[in-house]
């Protein structure tokens, strides 16, 4: 332990400093730390080491290192305000006889506050996600041959894992589940028997309860419910309070202030991690585009760390740059995941590791290998005998199976899945091509994407200019537009726009479900949509039954088609889509009523011709339905350019993970998006004519 000779709050490193500069009484914090010195001495033999001036903090000797048999890891304050310790701590450890092993020089780590080990000395609980590296813990494991479980901290509040996690004698272990990560509570849970975790609650945590010091069958601490001391006693221990409320205000408590240095050592237990390390390179316009810090993002959320090993900057405005970073991740499972995203965002492995993708059986139809990789809308190339081959049939959520010869590669659902098919699983010899984005062209994005929230009027009118644009030259260039179209088209008097664009040959195919058509109908054949009135907006009364009468008539009929050709229906959208031939398809839902003959109720099938119609596409047009856009997301490959309105804008930012050039959200009412849609057609229309006869 160390005296409190200098002890006081003078700066804010953790967020039970904040507010508590100078604020403590330095009698009392005397009076407090001499209380918890007798009642450990009590128990154990306690050394001391001398006070510094300058260096606070030097009370909480837990920091100083973490100390086995007659070996020691030295700390590397994460923080520069601590780091002046480290020398006081170093000698006091030498002469005490310790071989002390000191870190590389930016790989914090703060001792015991951050490795516990288990009673028993099995093994040694490791934390890290704010003051020490995931990093260091091979270190650890190296040096003390011990097996290290590593543990992700989640809450600043518990920014040590001695503030929220202690292993008691006899294996029990007195913690504040959420404090981790849910990786780490797994693995708790999977070495600590459920009968030996004594969880405690909130408030408990907060007054420092988990951090506490066990010998034998005591256990020191500052503060407890009474119901947290009748669960410990239980477990066969005796609950010391002794209040410690002036270490509070810098953020420790008993356990933070002492240093065990006679922990159990296992000679038959030997090192072991299960941490994982890889390199990964990353090219385009990292810093531009923010691609490197979505990188680094995905790989610390994910509960890994990272070290750039070296940044190359391009210089001029085109220019790209290239980056070469070390990934770290507790275990296996989680660099597979940590990658899969990183392969995602282009990610490539260093040339010299580049290497086969691996490849498992289908034993069982329709089920892939559990370790299967899933697909993204990014193209997508997968090494199989050294050669990279493309992917056919890109989609998301697809599982890669491999064709027998080995030549070929595709994009398979798993009910697709056949039992000689041979799948790409592990996150090996797999990459995605991301088109580097430019600032140029994300200004652009950013331009005519309104996902953001408030889209001004004149903006949608610029986004609507932009797309009649390109409507256009896709018709004259004899391309395909795809339309997917929800009832709220009609409801907003879109309606009438709609079949314009499909009577003009803006359309090649319609997706939708039951109510579009129902509701289209409605309207073509009485004038309402959803029993209202469309020409004065009322309702109409028993307007309700209208589109049940509408769905009886086509039943009549036996399809919209036949309804059509009867002379029956003789307007709207879908009247004009069976006469100009524009394939449509209806996928049905639970909620359908009737449904309308040509309403697809087997989804798979449904899911077959949307997927058929999508095929080809250059533009998608996703007009205020949810549902029917984000199935029509899900099939697309990157590189089709997608627009979609709603006046929701959480539909439309769905739409913008997909983060590309290629896509524009549009927030507004649709059928007056329609109609400004069909205004800018016709300009452009007559904008032609005109040209033509000069
Ligand atoms: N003020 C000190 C810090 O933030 C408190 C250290 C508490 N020690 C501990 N092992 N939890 O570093």
């Amino acid at each position: 332990m160390c005296a409190p000779d200098h002890y006081d709050v003078d700066y804010v490193i953790n967020p039970w400093m904040e507010g508590n500069i100078h604020k403590s009484s330095r009698d009392r914090a005397v009076d407090q730390w001499q209380k918890l010195h007798h009642v450990i001495k009590d128990h154990a033999i306690v050394d001391l080491v001398k006070p510094q001036i300058g260096v606070p903090d030097m009370v909480f000797t837990a920091n100083a290192g973490l100390v086995l048999g007659d070996v020691a890891v030295l700390s590397r304050f994460f923080h520069k305000e601590r780091q002046g310790e480290e020398p006081f701590f170093k000698q006091w450890l030498e002469e005490n006889g310790f071989t002390v092993h000191e870190l590389p020089p930016e790989l914090p780590f703060e001792g015991a506050g951050d490795a516990l080990f288990d009673r028993e000395g099995r093994w040694l609980w490791a934390g890290y996600g704010f003051r020490s590296e995931l990093d260091s813990h091979p270190y650890l494991a190296k040096w003390l041959d011990v097996e290290v479980l590593s543990l992700r901290l989640m809450d600043e509040r518990f920014y040590h894992l001695d503030t929220c996690f202690c292993p008691l004698q006899n294996g029990y272990l007195l913690y504040y589940p959420p404090a981790f990560d849910a990786y780490s509570n797994r693995l708790i849970e999977m070495r600590v028997p459920a009968e030996k975790r004594i969880a405690v609650a909130e408030a408990d945590a907060a007054n420092f309860a988990c951090n506490s010091v066990n010998i034998d069958d005591v256990v020191i601490m500052n503060k407890a419910s009474d119901d947290l001391k009748n669960r410990i006693t239980e477990a066969g221990f005796r609950v010391i309070e002794t209040p410690l409320t002036e270490f509070l205000k810098a953020g420790g408590a008993a356990k933070c202030l002492t240093l065990r240095v006679t922990e159990p050592v296992r000679v038959e237990l030997h090192a072991s991690a299960t941490i994982e390390s890889r390199t990964i390179r990353l090219e385009g316009h990292l810093l531009d585009s923010g691609l490197i810090n979505r990188a680094l993002d995905v790989v610390v959320e994910a509960g890994g760390s990272f070290q750039v090993l070296n940044f190359n900057l391009g210089v001029q405005r085109q220019s790209t740059s290239s980056a070469e970073v070390k990934v770290t991740a507790p275990s296996h499972s989680v660099m597979e995941t940590i990658m899969s995203q990183l392969i995602d965002l282009g990610a490539l492995p260093p040339p010299q590791e580049v290497c086969d993708c691996l490849l498992e059986p289908v034993s069982q139809q329709g089920v892939a290998p559990d370790d299967f990789y899933v697909t993204t809308i990014y193209p997508t190339q997968v090494r199989i005998n050294n050669e990279w081959v493309t992917v056919d049939k890109q989609r998301m959520d697809a599982a890669i199976a491999v064709s027998a010869d080995s030549k070929t590669a595709e994009c398979k659902l798993l009910r697709d899945l056949q039992t000689s098919d041979r799948v790409i699983v592990g996150v090996e010899g797999i990459r995605t091509i991301r088109k580097p984005e430019s600032r140029e062209q994300r200004n652009t994005q950013e331009f005519s994407f309104m996902g953001a929230g408030v889209s001004s009027e004149r903006r949608v009118e610029l986004v609507v200019e932009q797309i009649a644009w390109e409507l256009r030259q896709i018709r004259d260039q004899g391309g395909r537009v795809v339309v997917s179209a929800g009832p709220v088209v009609i409801h907003t008097g879109g309606g009438e726009h709609l079949a314009h664009l499909i009577r003009e040959g803006y359309v090649q195919a319609l997706l939708g479900g039951n109510a579009i058509a129902v509701h289209d109908m409605e309207q073509s054949l009485m004038g309402t949509s959803l029993g209202v009135d469309m020409q004065r907006g009322v309702s109409v009364r028993g307007g309700h039954r209208h589109h049940l009468k509408v769905i009886n008539t086509v039943r009549r009929y036996g399809s919209i088609a036949k309804t059509v050709e009867e002379g029956v229906l003789d307007k709207g959208i879908f009247y004009e889509c069976v006469r100009n031939h524009v394939p449509f398809s209806l996928a049905g839902s639970i909620r359908d009523d009737g449904p309308l003959p040509d309403t697809q109720m087997d989804l798979i099938k449904a899911q077959e011709d949307y997927a058929r119609l999508i095929a080809g596409a250059d533009m998608i047009l996703m007009l205020s339905s949810m549902l029917h856009s984000i199935g029509v997301g899900n099939m697309t490959p990157a590189g089709v350019k997608m627009v979609c309105v709603d006046i929701n804008p959480a539909v439309v930012t769905k739409l913008s993970d997909r983060g590309s050039v290629e896509s524009v959200g549009v927030v507004t009412d649709v059928g007056l998006f329609l109609s400004l849609l069909i205004q800018q057609l016709n300009k452009l229309t007559s904008a032609y004519q005109m040209a033509q006869r000069l």
